[in-house]
């Protein structure tokens, strides 16, 4: 392809232009403050590219999501948390063997540290889940230090995996004042988490086979989304160096945003809201189109999505199933459907594509199983952890990486001379 050509000031500078496997153009502009001093400015990155990726593909004119090239529908309806995981990582959906060493290796590494367990002490109560899960992730590379060494890394990948599972869960026991329940060998990850959630010591818990398959799936379907808000925190902390353990709890902590990860808490919210003032969603339409009021229509819109999000589809679609199937009857599941309907027909809407995305009838699913609303963004955390894995793991072996450190345009005041008032306390 023709190479881009740039003309400022008295420079004309040619870009050479990159294109990827499924023909997605970019130019390259590496050259550009050394040849004419300017920079490009981008809010919100909306049409940067920040690195070149073989991960995740997405086209969100055409509501396509793809993992290592399978579609999400087909990883959501044939496969497993744990295949996707390992699809992730390594790139390959595992042979037989392969899935059952990395099985037996979430097992083995399932446990945390008993001295971790005295942090959890130390949070109040009601300390939201998130902050917990982002400091108790984030104080693991005391435990495991490990090296640049890949089979270091690799190590501590299959360690981060498996524990974070046991870590949300033991969140929520310390919420709610129960005694924490150790992770059990011969149950599978999405199963071992809601038995780590939901047993007491007293008695027997047996989770759904149905809330085991949902859950799983929910997992698939947030496994990753490439270069998003926390997957970019992941890759810039990652970029300094910062070991593997600190650059996932950063990307915790930026999932936990309402314009993000928090969304599918906000949601829940929003509709308990609406609810309790009557069910009128007129209201709360042109509230959300009022540009004047901050109200925002959580769980609609996409940066990337502007038709549909193929991931909200497979989850309205389960709910429906599910709840009918568990024979659970949520206002709130006729409530969303309603407020979709009127939001879709509106012009404000169509004319931004703003559509409903992953997480506004996810909550719905959680709410079924049993998952407290204040758990929410913690089991988004759960199910993107392969994918932040992955893409740090993919800009740690890119020739390409540097250290991340965007330019800015500076608009503050220009040199002022220093006068000094009196004499400052020492
Ligand atoms: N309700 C009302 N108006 C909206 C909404 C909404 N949910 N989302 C976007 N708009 C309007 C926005 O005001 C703007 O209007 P105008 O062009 O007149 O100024 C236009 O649509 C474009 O919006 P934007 O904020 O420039 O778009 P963005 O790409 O920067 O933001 C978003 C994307 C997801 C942050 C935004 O749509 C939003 O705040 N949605 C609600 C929060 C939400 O559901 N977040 C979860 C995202 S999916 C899960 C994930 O991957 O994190």
């Amino acid at each position: 392809m023709e190479p881009a050509r740039l003309s400022i000031s008295d420079h004309d500078v040619e870009f050479p232009v990159t294109v990827g496997s499924e023909n997605e153009v970019g130019f390259d502009i590496r050259k550009l403050r050394g040849t004419t001093g300017a920079i490009t400015v981008d809010p919100g990155f909306a049409n940067t590219g920040s690195c070149k990726s073989g991960i995740t593909f997405i086209d969100g004119e055409n509501g396509i999501l793809r993992y290592r090239g399978y579609a999400i529908e087909d990883l959501a309806n044939h496969s497993s948390f744990l295949d996707v995981a390992y699809l992730l990582i390594y790139g390959n959906l595992p042979t037989r063997v392969e899935l059952d060493d990395f099985h037996g290796e979430m097992t083995r590494h399932s446990l945390i540290h008993e001295d971790m367990k005295k942090f959890f002490e130390g949070y109040p109560p009601n300390a939201p889940p998130m902050s917990v899960l982002s400091t108790i992730v984030s104080s693991l590379s005391a435990f495991y230090p490990g090296t640049e060494n890949g089979e270091d890394i690799d190590l501590n990948i299959r360690r981060l995996l498996a524990k974070l599972n046991t870590i949300a869960a033991f969140a929520f026991k310390k919420s709610i004042g129960q005694p924490y329940i150790y992770p059990r060998n011969n149950l599978g990850y999405a199963e071992d988490f809601l038995h780590m959630m939901f047993a007491v010591p007293s008695e027997d818990y047996e989770p759904h086979p149905l809330l085991v398959k949902t859950l799983d799936m929910l997992l698939i379907l947030h496994a990753d989304h490439e270069q998003n808000c926390s997957t970019s925190t992941v890759r810039m902390v990652g970029s300094s160096g910062a070991d593997l353990f600190s650059s996932i709890s950063a990307g915790i902590s930026a999932l936990s945003g309402p314009l993000h990860g928090g969304a599918n808490t906000a949601v829940i919210e929003m509709l308990e809201m609406i609810r309790q003032d009557g069910g009128g969603f007129k209201k709360y339409v042109d509230k959300a189109k009022d540009k004047s009021d901050p109200f925002r229509l959580m769980g609609f819109g996409h940066r990337v999505y502007k038709n549909f999000d193929p991931r909200a589809r497979v989850i309205k679609q389960i709910a429906d199933e599910v709840l009918g199937e568990l024979g659970i009857d949520d206002p709130l599941l006729d409530l969303a459907k309603e407020l979709e309907n009127i939001a879709l027909e509106d012009e404000y809407f169509i004319s931004r594509g703003l559509y409903p995305n992953v997480d506004f009838y996810s909550g719905i699913l959680y709410r079924a199983m049993g998952i407290p609303t204040n758990m929410f963004t913690v089991m988004f955390a759960l199910g993107r952890l392969p994918g932040w894995i992955a893409q740090w793991l993919e800009m740690k072996t890119d020739s390409d990486t540097r250290i991340y450190r965007p330019r800015q345009i500076y608009t503050g005041n220009n040199h002022r001379e220093y006068v000094q008032i009196g004499r400052r306390c020492l």
